[in-house]
């Protein structure tokens, strides 16, 4: 694991650009894994400044995100792929064709967890998979459990993240109560693991995660056996460590 310290929510964000904007270089049809949340905002806000500068360029570039709640349609606020779309897609030069999104619609769940499982490997894999953290542990929707569920599958919701995600919607009722997303292994398989956190409330989440043992209760720990990973914190979040 190489661990990157930043000094706050600012300089995590753009370190982290800078290594998405550098696998674009060497890599111009890369293959990225990309994540929700509140944590990569600024990452995206900076992807978004230096492509409109020139700087990035993503018209060969490949884009599958972790999850998306079943249940909601593609065009509603709370769902993944209207997120993407509002804070990342619509304002860089992303091909809509190259851009994959599990059907949260979908009438058959386990026929569209293979249908994205072989999306991935049919665009060769991963090269860069994004990730945050969840308060309980989570990456995606892997919640903390039994075991590792390894390929991209549907979830119950727990409690925890019900009520974490609750703040973007009106009720904590509208949370839906499934989604999918990508596995355990599916994550693994990507050549390299980025994950980026801030703030110290998950600074005793990180500590459990990635400096003590590896348990499907906490799914971030798994990293700790990626031989490309990457964690870039901010003081705050590394406060514990
Ligand atoms: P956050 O979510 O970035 O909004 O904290 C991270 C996660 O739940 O994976």
């Amino acid at each position: 694991m190489r661990l990157i310290r930043a000094a706050d929510y600012t300089d995590m964000s753009m370190k982290a650009a800078g290594i998405i904007a550098a696998m674009l270089t060497i890599k111009p049809g890369c293959v990225l894994g990309l994540a929700t949340g509140e944590t990569p905002l600024g990452l995206y806000r900076r992807l978004v400044d230096s492509c409109n500068h020139g700087e990035v360029d993503f018209s060969q570039a490949k884009a599958f995100n972790l999850d998306e709640y079943r249940g909601l349609e593609p065009g509603a606020e709370q769902s993944y792929r209207f997120f993407m779309w509002k804070n990342l897609f619509s304002k860089i030069n992303i091909r809509t064709e190259n851009l994959y999104i599990p059907d949260g619609m979908a009438g058959d769940p386990e026929a569209e967890c293979s249908r994205y499982e072989a999306a991935i490997a049919g665009c060769g894999g991963i090269d860069l998979q994004l990730l945050g953290i969840g308060n309980n542990g989570h990456i995606g929707f892997n919640e903390p459990g039994d075991s590792f569920a390894v390929d991209t599958h549907l979830v119950d919701l727990s409690e925890s993240t019900i009520d974490a995600n609750s703040r973007f919607f009106g009720d904590r009722e509208e949370v839906p109560k499934q989604a999918y997303t990508m596995g355990v292994g599916s994550i693994m398989r990507a050549r390299k693991a980025l994950l980026i956190v801030s703030g110290r409330q998950k600074a005793g989440i990180v500590r459990r995660a990635f400096f003590g043992g590896v348990s499907p209760d906490v799914p971030a720990s798994i990293l700790q056996l990626h031989s490309d990973f990457t964690l870039i914190g901010d003081e705050a979040a590394l406060s514990f460590i």
